[in-house]
């Protein structure tokens, strides 16, 4: 069984008028995935990643991860599932500006009851195992915007959860800190079996994923895994 499964997924925007941002979406994902999802501005992505990521509900079709079908979800529970199952990075890096990095970090496993000696734990031996263990009591507005980034990343990665979406996580990154946060994704992605879910429209990010799912007008149009 997949970890992630989208059946007939249909989302229209009702604006002046009808946007049909995703159409009959079928998409599997499976556990361990470093995927992308590609296409020019309008194509579709953020509207995916926010229905996988049940920040958004889709008009028709099923969406199921793990074992929950998020559809027939009610939102309270939806809420708690987020917090258990998932992790956001977003393109505007999104840290607590007031809290250091450490904080960061724990916000997440400090929601889910984890005592504070072991949340510090586990996130000073994430910040170590990738070699950012001196940015620990800098706040957000003491890093360059890579670190903030690759800060993101950590916080979204650390309490485990079963899937990771990032939408256009090196929009506002030069091409040196884009490639940077990359590495470190596709490490966390090797070494922790973290899946990954992001969504791009640049070539030299999209050239680092394992699969390519091509999405236009709100279609996928190719979904295949790109020659090395
Ligand atoms: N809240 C909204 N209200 C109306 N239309 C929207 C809304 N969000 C997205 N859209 C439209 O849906 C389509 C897909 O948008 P989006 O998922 O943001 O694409 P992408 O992330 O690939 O740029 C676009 O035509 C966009 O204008
Ligand atoms: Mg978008």
């Amino acid at each position: 069984m997949a970890q992630i499964e989208l059946t007939n997924v249909s989302k229209t925007y009702h604006d002046h008028v009808a946007v049909h941002a995703l159409a009959n979406i079928n998409l599997a994902i499976e556990k361990g995935e470093f995927a992308a999802a590609v296409g020019p501005s309008g194509s579709g992505k953020t509207t995916l990643l926010n229905l996988i990521g049940a920040l958004d509900t889709p008009d028709s079709g099923a969406i199921r991860i793990g074992e929950l079908e998020i559809t027939s979800t009610p939102a309270a529970k939806l809420a708690d599932f987020r917090l258990r199952h998932l992790g956001f990075v977003f393109q505007s890096f999104n840290l607590f500006p007031v809290l250091s990095v450490l904080e960061n970090l724990e916000f997440v496993p400090a929601l889910r009851g984890l005592p504070k000696p072991d949340r510090v734990h586990r996130a000073e031996q994430l910040l170590e195992a990738v070699g950012m263990i001196d940015l620990r009591d800098k706040r957000p507005d003491e890093l360059s915007g890579g670190q903030q980034q690759r800060v993101a990343v950590l916080r979204a990665i650390l309490p485990e959860p079963d899937l990771v979406l990032a939408d256009e996580p090196t929009a506002n990154l030069d091409s040196e800190n884009a490639a940077l946060l990359l590495d470190m994704m596709e490490r966390l992605n090797h070494e922790r079996a973290v899946t990954f879910l992001f969504s791009t429209h640049d070539p030299a990010v999209m050239s680092r994923a394992r699969r390519l799912i091509r999405l236009k007008d709100g279609r996928i149009v190719e979904d295949q895994v790109p020659k090395r």
